[in-house]
């Protein structure tokens, strides 16, 4: 979504802001600007549409200078791509540029005040309020109109703002969208993404919401809104977490499918004991005892972390005795919730910025729920907010279509509902058997990521398909809806996901030759049933792919392809069965010629509603 890139320093900002939205661009976008100042000539704006390499082409034709900027890739919302709607905005005078990620609710009545007091507005968008509410409030102290404009703003917002009268200056605020400050020598940085800093500095400073920074080169100040000073320091950011390069891939999906050994192997790294059966997660050490006495857990997530949260739904269901619901982020943040007594919420999230999921976990702390977070970015604001909580460690996810971080955060739940299970009625030796099982898995998900070619094969034969079902029964089912979601996302085929059960209430009306099925059934104890979901396809001329387990040879005579993976303990498989399912969607997106890391519409990280 929407990226903010800004830099105070010593050195030519253009390039280090361009390079900065380029690390953004993963975020998923549709134009792009920047805002220098040299404080000698006019301020420079330059807005483009579409890639960043066109806004590039655009700046080092133009050879702007000066050693302070903003920056910002925006993923519309409010008017249509267009250079007009593209941020940065600038006041009437043309001195104060601002950029914006989050919504103005308000906006509306903002920019009748606004417009009647002789503010020219040039967007449709609800960001071009900020910039000449600012400039209304604006007397000399740019941080302060910032303060003083904020308070009357309902909404959420991540912004960055210059003024041509302060060229050695940075202010930015955030409420609901994120702002990490980057400190290095002699030079300052702000980013919504630390993804876009970490190659300038590991010294870094998240602010919280309704907090304002400024940011002068090598040093910063933060306030609140209503100018009380903040003391904070900086933080060391964790290494290893930028390496965006995409190596021998064609495409960072591909790489990150191909990650996902590794990426289980980090889940789990120090956290089995095998002398006890259980799993060991430090991060909720502290909350054991509300985790003890818990008994119902709600989990809350988006996207393919709601997918995952389905799966946690089974998998603590099948080892502990807590009550579960799996419930959409954005549904839940609006229901009354009547939590009874001992609930615990667990918030899924890549990346930790998901502005439903947030909002949503906020809701459950409001009604006195522990709230736990399964997250991958560290130190994002899902991770902050949580009272504790695992990080899945899947490392940096760049490819839109999430993909390494499903694998990794369906291994920390089979961890978390382990651990809480050991400690109720789960004996020794089915902890143990999972454990073992859970060790095996990157070596068989290895052996899958060898038949990629074969898959390819497959995309071939089915990917003019523009209709495709999949389905799958109990610890299938969420693996059922998040492989058509990959289809959906990526190479823009109709997919839908269906508990097979639900097949006869609907979905078979639509099979024939055109509409093929891709079924998952390995050998579970759910296996017969989806046999017989097969046959009835069958006996309706729909084409069928299915995985199964490895030595199964009793599908060949009615499906007409099949996938193999490697047997395992029944709540593992979903760890196996969607590989291939990413590696179809995959393949049929490249042949199809679809922008497989940056699909059309999506954006990697929603911090919009
Ligand atoms: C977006 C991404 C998805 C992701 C979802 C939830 O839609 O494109 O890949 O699953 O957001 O994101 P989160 O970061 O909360 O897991």
């Amino acid at each position: 979504m929407c990226g903010i890139v800004a830099y105070v320093g010593g050195q030519d900002a253009r390039g280090i802001l361009v390079e900065g939205l380029k690390r953004l661009e993963y975020r998923g976008y549709d134009s792009s600007g920047i805002a220098i100042l040299d404080g000698e000539r006019p301020p420079y704006l330059a807005r483009a549409v579409g890639k960043v390499a066109a806004l590039e082409a655009r700046v080092w034709g133009e050879e702007p200078r000066g050693a302070v900027g903003i920056a910002h890739t925006r993923w519309a919302t409010h008017g249509k791509p267009s250079e007009a709607n593209a941020h940065p905005h600038r006041d009437c005078a043309g001195k104060l540029f601002l950029a914006h990620n989050g919504i103005i609710e308000n906006y509306l009545a903002l920019k009748r005040r606004l417009v009647s007091e002789g503010h020219q507005f040039l967007s449709e968008t609800d960001t071009e309020v900020l910039v000449h509410l600012v400039e209304s409030r604006y007397q000399g102290n740019l941080e302060s109109a910032v303060q003083r404009s904020l308070q009357e703003v309902q909404g959420t917002f991540g912004i960055a703002v210059i003024h041509s009268q302060h060229p050695a200056e940075i202010v930015v605020a955030r409420r609901g969208s994120p702002i990490v400050l980057g400190i290095g020598r002699e030079e300052s940085l702000a980013a919504s993404d630390v993804a876009a800093l970490a190659q300038h500095t590991d010294q870094v400073v998240f602010l919280e919401d309704n907090e304002v920074a400024r940011l002068e080169p090598g040093k910063f100040t933060i306030t609140t809104l209503e100018n009380r000073a903040v003391s904070r320091g900086t933080t060391v950011l964790e290494a290893g977490l930028e390496t965006m390069d995409q190596g021998e891939f064609p495409h960072f999906m591909l790489k990150e499918i191909f990650e996902q050994p590794e990426a289980v192997e980090n889940a789990l790294r120090g956290r089995i004991s095998h002398s006890e059966g259980v799993a060991k997660l430090g991060g909720l050490e502290s909350v054991m005892d509300r985790l003890a006495a818990a008994r119902h857990l709600i989990i809350i997530s988006c996207g393919t972390s709601y997918y995952a949260g389905l799966f946690g739904r089974y998998v603590f269901e099948a080892l502990t005795d807590l009550t579960v619901e799996t419930e959409l982020a954005s549904e839940f943040r609006y229901r009354k919730l009547n939590l009874r007594q001992n609930t615990v919420v667990l918030a899924i999230s890549q990346s930790g910025e998901t502005a439903d999921t947030l909002a949503a976990l906020r809701e459950a702390k409001r009604k006195g729920a522990l709230v736990l977070g399964l997250v991958n970015v560290v130190g994002s604001s899902i991770a902050r907010e949580t009272h504790a909580g695992v990080y899945s460690h899947a490392g940096i996810e760049v490819g839109v279509a999430s993909t390494k971080s499903f694998t990794s955060q369906i291994t920390v739940l089979t961890l978390m509902a382990l651990l809480v299970g050991r400690g109720r009625d789960l004996s020794y030796g089915e902890g143990s058997a999972l454990l073992r099982g859970l060790e095996r898995v990157p070596d068989q998900i290895r052996e899958i990521l060898k038949q990629s070619g074969r898959i390819r094969a497959l995309g071939e034969k089915y990917c003019s398909a523009e209709h495709f079902l999949y389905m799958g029964r109990k610890y299938q089912y969420p693996i059922a809806l998040e492989g058509a979601l990959k289809l959906k996302e990526i190479a823009y085929i109709h997919a839908e996901g269906y508990a097979a059960g639900e097949m006869k209430h609907g979905p078979i009306a639509l099979i024939d030759p055109a509409f093929p099925t891709m079924a998952l059934a390995p050998e579970d104890g759910s296996y017969e049933k989806v046999v017989s979901n097969i046959q009835e396809i069958r006996a309706r001329d729909g084409r069928i792919i299915a995985v199964t387990t490895a030595g199964n040879t009793n599908l060949g005579s009615i499906v007409d392809d099949v996938i193999e993976v490697p047997s395992t303990h029944e709540l593992l498989a979903p760890l196996l069965t969607v590989v291939p399912l990413q590696l179809f969607a995959y393949h049929c997106a490249v042949l199809r010629g679809c922008d497989v890391d940056k699909p059309r519409n999506l954006a990697k990280s929603v911090t919009v509603e």
